[in-house]
């Protein structure tokens, strides 16, 4: 199998080229602006913007299936910078899957659940969606240029994903208003013997269904084995709160909970648009279609234990 990626320098997208290589596909990958370090992908400098540009990188590479996971990581900008932003989201995942439509391909989305309000509970794939904020409708406008247009198309849903970051020795953030990220943030000061404040408000992401990355990246390269459409959660298997999420993490990792805080967030930190509060997702759909078992968040924090090994003193992993 071949794959096309884009955003494989990134977080998700590193974990997505690490293990589609795990799997023998062979990877070609886009750069953006991060000169990419993953050797046994070959890769171009791509401009996303540039239809023709995509359509003939794609073509050459001849892919089986292409991963859409580049993202302007930069939440504030997406408001300020509204035709910017719809050009890096919409009008690129356009182009991208008009260059996957004409070679064949089949085309994979990753998306979040912030595409849903907040209020529905845990959603599963046939909920619809209700965007609150710029990004859940950037990532809901992108999940409906694939759902209309793609010949072949699958949107993976991913959500507070935690976990190594594949390409580079840290994460894009520390903790912020979502639930990516926190354990890291969390882990890293606990080791550090520091204490560490878990958020806690209304107006933030206070529940949501934790991802593991790797985990997330194995359920899109099932996606793409079995040539799967539609809508899938990749994500786990249990809903947690930021509260339980600490505790666990604490459990897990051998840390003393003593050093927990749970208060507001920095009002720096919050943005100017709304939040969804509970973003749970219910995946058992997707693990019945891939074929694969759900980790609860204990699991899953074991997983990314284990990842981290040797225990790093206040590194990232
Ligand atoms: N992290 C989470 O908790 C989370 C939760 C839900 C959903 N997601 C989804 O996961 C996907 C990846 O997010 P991430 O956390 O991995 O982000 P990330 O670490 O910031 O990675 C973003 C990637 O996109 C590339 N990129 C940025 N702007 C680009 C542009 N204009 N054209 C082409 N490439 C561009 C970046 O390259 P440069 O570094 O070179 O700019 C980088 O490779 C997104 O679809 C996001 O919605 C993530």
């Amino acid at each position: 199998m071949r794959a096309w990626v884009t955003g494989g320098t990134g977080f998700v997208g590193s974990n997505v080229v690490a293990e589609l290589l795990a799997a023998g596909v062979a990877v070609h990958g886009t750069i953006h602006r991060t000169p990419p370090t993953e050797a046994a992908c070959t890769w171009s400098a791509v401009d996303l913007a540039d239809a023709p540009a995509v359509r003939s990188d794609v073509a050459e590479a001849a892919p089986d299936v292409v991963v859409h996971c580049a993202i302007r990581n930069d939440l504030v900008s997406l408001s300020t910078d509204r035709r910017g932003a719809w050009a890096d989201f919409v009008d690129a995942t356009r182009n991208v899957v008009d260059a996957a439509n004409a070679s064949g391909a089949q085309v994979i989305l990753v998306s979040t659940d912030w595409v849903f309000d907040g209020t529905q509970g845990p959603a599963d794939e046939t909920e619809p969606p209700r965007p609150i904020n710029s990004y859940g409708l950037l990532k809901f406008a992108q999940e409906r240029v694939v759902a209309e247009r793609a010949h072949r198309g699958a949107i993976a849903r991913v959500s507070g994903v935690n976990g190594r970051h594949r390409a580079c020795g840290s994460l894009p953030r520390a903790q912020d208003v979502g639930f990516g990220y926190l354990v890291t943030a969390l882990v890293e000061a606990l080791r550090a013997r520091q204490p560490f404040t878990v958020w806690v408000a209304q107006d933030i992401n206070m529940v949501a269904t934790p991802s593991l990355a790797s985990e997330s990246a194995r359920m899109i390269l099932r996606i793409a084995q079995l040539g799967a459409t539609g809508v899938f959660h990749c994500c786990g298997g249990q809903a947690v709160t930021r509260r339980g999420l600490a505790g666990l993490a604490c459990e897990v990792f051998d840390l003393d909970e003593e050093l927990l805080r749970f208060g507001p967030p920095d009002p720096d930190a919050l943005p100017a648009e709304m939040v969804p509060y509970d973003t749970s997702l219910d995946a058992r759909a997707t693990a019945a279609a891939l074929g694969v078992e759900l980790p609860d968040a204990r699991r899953l924090l074991s997983l990314l234990r284990a990842q981290w090994s040797p225990a790093p003193t206040g590194g990232t992993p």
